[in-house]
């Protein structure tokens, strides 16, 4: 299943979760990948590792929020790869969860740092990057449909990923001319850790809480693998294209169970 040998992918958040899942289609399809999270993405290594040449895998430790770890690590994958095709700003957290009132103001901050100023830095080195060479690039944001629904308990969230799907129209606008095409993509609901920190939650952090539960109940979760074959679609298909709000904001459905 090499069809996309030669490609290259940077992956954000590639630790755990809907990230690493990510990686490792992406790796089945082919793809030379740059992952980075705070922690190690460890299975990425290995992959690394197994490769006899070492070649097709750079993970990197960084928080997205710090712009020159980031920075030097888009240079490192540019070295190792010659070029960046696809970026996929993935990593972003859930927490705090809660009504406003009760939020520390520190953990309040940190998810706008993590979920608006990590995505912006990371489209902003890949747009750069673009210009340098030619053939154009695609970038996916990964939002959520959390961006246009306001759930309470979920003000942080909510209102980050909104940011992302705004940030997303913006970049669609200013570099459609350099052949990138921005998609902001809600992946429906997978099984990650995020997903198990919302079943947790009491009524009276989020109220939505049994939606989440019955659609755990019934099985109704997107795969990574599948998801990572809808990006790749999207990224690598030749479609119509415009940096309009319909083309660039794209929500998977929500299997319904
Ligand atoms: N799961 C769902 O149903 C769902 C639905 C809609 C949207 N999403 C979105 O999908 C994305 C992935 O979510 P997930 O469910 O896979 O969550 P997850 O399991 O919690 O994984 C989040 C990933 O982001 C990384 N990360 C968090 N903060 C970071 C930072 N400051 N710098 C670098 N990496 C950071 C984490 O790694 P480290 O902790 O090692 O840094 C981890 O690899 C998120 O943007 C989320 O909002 C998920």
């Amino acid at each position: 299943m090499n069809d996309l040998k030669g490609k290259v992918a940077v992956i954000t958040g590639a630790s755990r979760g809907i990230g690493a899942g990510l990686a490792d289609r992406f790796l089945q399809r082919g793809l030379s990948l740059g992952l980075c999270a705070r922690n190690m993405p460890a299975e990425r290594r290995d992959a690394a590792v197994q490769d006899p040449q070492r070649r097709n895998v750079i993970s990197c430790s960084l928080d997205v929020s710090d712009h020159q770890a980031l920075e030097g690590f888009t240079d490192r994958v540019i070295q190792r790869f010659q070029r960046i095709d696809l970026w996929v700003n993935n990593a972003g957290i859930l927490d705090p969860i809660g009504p406003l009132r009760d939020l520390d103001p520190e953990h309040l901050e940190n998810n706008f740092r993590t979920n608006i100023t990590g995505v912006a830095l990371g489209c902003r080195l890949f747009a750069r990057h673009v210009r340098t060479r030619p053939g154009g690039g695609i970038l996916v944001n990964i939002t959520s449909g959390a961006a246009l629904t306001p759930y309470e308990g979920w003000a942080p969230y909510c209102s980050s990923k909104a940011a992302v799907n705004m940030l997303t129209e913006i970049v669609a606008l200013e570099e459609s001319d350099a052949g990138l095409r921005s998609y902001a993509v809600a992946p429906g609901v997978v099984d990650t850790s995020m997903q198990k920190t919302i079943r947790a939650c009491t009524p009276e952090q989020f109220p939505a809480v049994s939606r989440f539960i019955q659609i755990a109940q019934s099985g109704g979760f997107s795969s990574p693998a599948w998801v990572a074959d809808q990006l790749l679609e999207l990224a690598f298909t030749q479609r119509p294209y415009a940096p309009t709000r319909d083309h660039v904001v794209v929500r998977l459905p929500i299997l319904d169970t």
